[in-house]
């Protein structure tokens, strides 16, 4: 009696604690109600567990300068529990620490359990043990599966609630999101469907989180589940319930990266406009997905053929460093939105046509008659002219919004950019007396070979009387699975191996004839989507007497999106193995006795593991374009703070670690087509991933990002790789991430603003016209006139220093008889 007595008041001591800090979250149509206060949210992804926790806090702080109230992330389920009921927090994967240094800066989070994630990630984010248990059907009306995804989902919010994360206990979540646009896929899984996402809502409800509970894309979405969108623009989107606020959990800032991809590239101009024209059209909280993208450590990326890097074309790029424009164009926007909340979600709401493709949306406070406007063009070509009669005329350029102040005073316009361009560059981080870059010592290396006798030799660890799926089989613990059978006796024969990808290397009697991947083998761009099966063929000789035939398959992130996703077949089941001689000699090998073994021996035995003795590193013949070989070298860490890249140029495709930890896949050799880049980018007119595309006909991925945490501070570095195809490791280097050219614009009346990253300082101006300058960063030009001190004064500004800050006027630049034009400044400089 008398300890629940204790129990009892400390319950009730800690509830009233919890109360006081409370913060309570309600809504309405027009605006989240934060603490009684009506708000607009402007949010960011940042996923904790594609970065370090040494980055976090620099992250989150950025994204506060940026202007955002909130990060949102997705929570882990397969790297969390890896295995039934073994769960792993630690390191990158503590997303309680993560949400704390979120509250620290003063942000709110948004919490996206799933556990469904989609995001690239692998499988989708389902661990396979899920996929491999028997009777499981994964998201749809299966108890064996609501049966896993309750008890995942109620650790992840106790472990919140312990941690007092949920806003109504004083911590920084204010709305959690169950599923991931289920609705997209729905129909396909029928009735069992429906049943579904009704449970879904009831047990998330049951959880008792006090904080209002999201569905994405579920137009469907049962009470009390608010609806949002997801999308390049979510203007026109409206939530099922006219009661829920219209809320957009992903607005894409660019797009994800395939092997083989060229790079995706969104424009701010284009950015601003969509989240001006949701805010125009009763947005209440827009989150861009990704603000941070980061890296797909590990084999954490998804599939088939997500890149390692995760870079997202973000407002914070892969490593970290300002986007720029974009991450100061948007901040720019946030300001000017935060500057309209008041009328946004209290205001009276008028749109009215001004004319064709221009709309004038007014909002007016009833109590006082204050007004604030935001004019839209959205011709995807046309400037036009707006008169607004006594508020006056506004020129509003093709796709663009204006906001104005009391309506009469523009504050910011999607399509004007007043923030610098940075161009990012990759160098030796070692510089001489005069800031020139010193080439470090080329790295000697050491290697060893992958012991594959065994699997040459077709012994493994089980058998089967057939092709078994590769992720079944593996458990997906490793990209390779090797499929051998050695009762084969006939002579000279075409090996034909149907697979489904993604990766094949044929051995024969121990040696290799041939090696094959999915996009190789199709001659093209592979897309999400895409059948990623192929078929291998190659003629063999075999002898007479037993042949072994060693099958090595290889997965590249297992496939992350669609309805029924996780049934996809991988590896050689489905497929065949067949051996085709002369006239109709044929053999099926497909239901011989198969002998499996999961992953490569040199995983089994740690050989990334610095502090392994397994491994028979060798620092003589270290040979070249040698498939199935462990590669060694040591370093010293770059000096300075800049983010550290590893080039990987000449390297065939495998993956790499630093001091023991993974740094993901690389994969060099895969180009990216050399036609459809947009030199010339329009920002006008709808975006989709296809759009401004850059890096043609280059490695997709050349460069791989190494946190500084990785790093040693006092002792070297070791450098591990398993190189799978061939490669030759002589020019792989260490660089750093550093600003290289920086370019702004500024009209008559602005401050022009210019600045370096970390220590480096503006070394030189490149280009500086005041006047009508003509052209784009990297190619500017002279216009019809101009100061003849435009470079003088510039140089006297910036030259030497980290940043600078220029009055744009005709004073600045010593002209007294230009009068009644508006002129422009150009700049372009370099940072050293
Ligand atoms: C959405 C999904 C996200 C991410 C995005 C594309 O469909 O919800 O998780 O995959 O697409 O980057």
């Amino acid at each position: 009696m008398a300890s629940s007595r204790t129990e009892f008041v400390l319950v009730a001591g800690l509830a009233m604690l919890c109360s006081c800090l409370a913060i309570k979250v309600e809504y309405d149509a027009n605006a989240l109600i934060i603490d009684g206060q009506r708000k607009v949210i402007i949010s960011g992804s940042i996923h904790y567990p594609r970065s370090t926790p040494e980055m976090w806090p620099d992250l989150i702080q950025k994204a506060k300068d940026g202007g955002l109230d909130a990060i949102e992330t997705y929570i882990f389920w397969n790297v969390h529990e890896p295995r039934r009921r073994e769960y792993d927090f630690s390191g990158n994967l503590d997303f309680v620490k993560f949400f704390k240094l979120v509250q620290d800066a003063g942000l709110y989070a948004i919490l996206r359990i799933g556990p469904y994630v989609c995001a690239e990630w692998n499988y989708g984010g389902f661990p396979m043990w899920l996929h491999n248990t028997p009777g499981i059907q994964l998201r749809t009306d299966n108890d064996i599966f609501k049966n896993e995804m309750q008890v995942f989902t109620t650790k992840i919010v106790n472990m919140c609630k312990e941690a007092n994360l949920f806003a109504s206990q004083g911590g920084p979540i204010i709305l959690a999101q169950i599923e991931n646009e289920y609705g997209n896929i729905m129909e396909k899984y029928g009735d069992a469907g429906k049943q579904y996402i009704k449970w879904c809502a009831n047990m998330a409800v049951a959880q008792n989180i006090s904080e209002p509970w999201i569905m994405c894309q579920q137009s469907d979405a049962p009470e009390p589940m608010i609806n949002t969108c997801n999308g390049f623009y979510c203007d026109q989107f409206k939530p099922n319930n006219p009661k829920s606020p219209k809320m957009w959990t992903e607005n894409w800032t660019g797009w994800f990266k395939l092997w083989g991809g060229r790079d995706p590239q969104r424009t701010a101009e284009d950015l601003a406009f969509s989240v001006a024209r949701f805010f125009q059209n009763g947005g209440v909280l827009n989150n861009y997905y990704m603000y941070h993208g980061g890296t797909n450590f590990g084999r954490t990326a998804g599939g088939p053929y997500i890149a390692t890097s995760y870079d997202y074309n973000a407002p914070l790029d892969e490593y970290g460093n300002l986007n720029q424009p974009k991450w100061g164009h948007l901040k720019q926007l946030h300001a000017s939105i935060k500057q309209a909340e008041k009328f946004l979600t209290n205001g009276t709401v008028e749109t009215k046509s001004v004319m064709n493709f221009v709309d004038l949306t007014k909002f007016t406070l009833n109590a006082t008659g204050e007004r604030f406007c935001m004019l839209s063009n959205s011709d995807n070509t046309g400037d036009y002219t707006a008169d607004l009669g006594e508020d006056g005329k506004f020129f509003v350029p093709a796709w663009s919004v204006t906001f104005l102040q009391n309506c009469s005073k523009e504050v910011y316009n999607t399509a004007k950019i007043n923030t610098q361009t940075s161009v990012m560059v990759t160098k030796h981080s070692e510089e001489d007396a005069y800031g020139n870059e010193v080439k470090p010592a080329k790295l000697s290396w050491m290697w060893a070979p992958e012991p594959i006798q065994d699997t040459l030799k077709g012994n493994g660890r089980f058998e089967a009387a057939q092709l078994l799926d590769q992720k079944e089989a593996s458990g997906d613990v490793s990209d390779y699975l090797w499929y051998m059978t050695r009762n084969i006796s006939l002579k000279n024969m075409t090996l034909r191996v149907s697979t489904n990808g993604h990766g094949l290397h044929a051995y024969v009697n121990g040696k290799l004839i041939g090696s094959q991947f999915s996009r190789q083998a199709k001659g093209q761009q592979m897309v999400t989507g895409d059948d990623y099966s192929f078929g291998f063929d190659k003629a063999v000789s075999l002898k007479k007497g037993l042949n072994v035939i060693s099958l090595l398959s290889v997965t590249v992130g297992l496939a992350n999106y669609g309805a029924f996703y996780d049934l996809k077949p991988t590896g050689l089941i489905n497929g065949g193995v067949l051996l085709n001689g002369k006239g109709n000699n044929s053999i099926n090998a497909t239901t011989y006795q198969w002998s499996y073994k999961v992953g490569l021996n040199g995983e089994a035995q740690q050989f990334h593991d610095p502090n392994s003795r397994n491994a028979n590193w060798n620092s003589t013949k270290v040979p070249k374009n040698r498939p199935m070989t462990w590669y060694k070298t040591s370093f010293k860490t770059p000096s300075g703070e800049e983010p550290v890249v590893l080039g990987l140029l000449g390297m065939g495709k495998g993956h790499a670690w630093m001091n023991g930890k993974s740094i993901g896949r690389y994969w060099p050799t895969q180009i990216a087509e050399t036609t459809g880049c947009d030199a010339h980018c329009n920002y006008k007119g709808s975006y989709n991933d296809g759009k401004c595309r850059t890096n043609c006909g280059n490695p997709s991925q050349r460069w791989y990002h190494v946190p500084r945490s990785f790093l040693n501070n006092n002792t070297d570095n070791t450098l591990i790789l398993f190189e799978e195809v061939g490669g030759a490791p002589w020019n792989v280097t260490l660089q750093v991430v550093t600003v290289g050219t920086v370019c702004a614009n500024a009209y008559e009346g602005n401050n022009l603003e210019l600045y370096c990253q970390g220590d480096r300082r503006i070394s030189e101006i490149q280009f500086a016209s005041f006047g009508d300058p003509q052209g784009t960063c990297g190619s500017f030009s002279l216009g019809n006139y101009q100061a003849t001190q435009s470079v003088a004064v510039v140089e006297k500004l910036c030259a030497g220093r980290p940043s600078c800050l220029i009055d744009v006027s005709q004073s600045t630049f010593g002209i007294s008889s230009w009068g009644n034009v508006t002129s422009r400044l150009a700049v372009q400089a370099v940072c050293k």
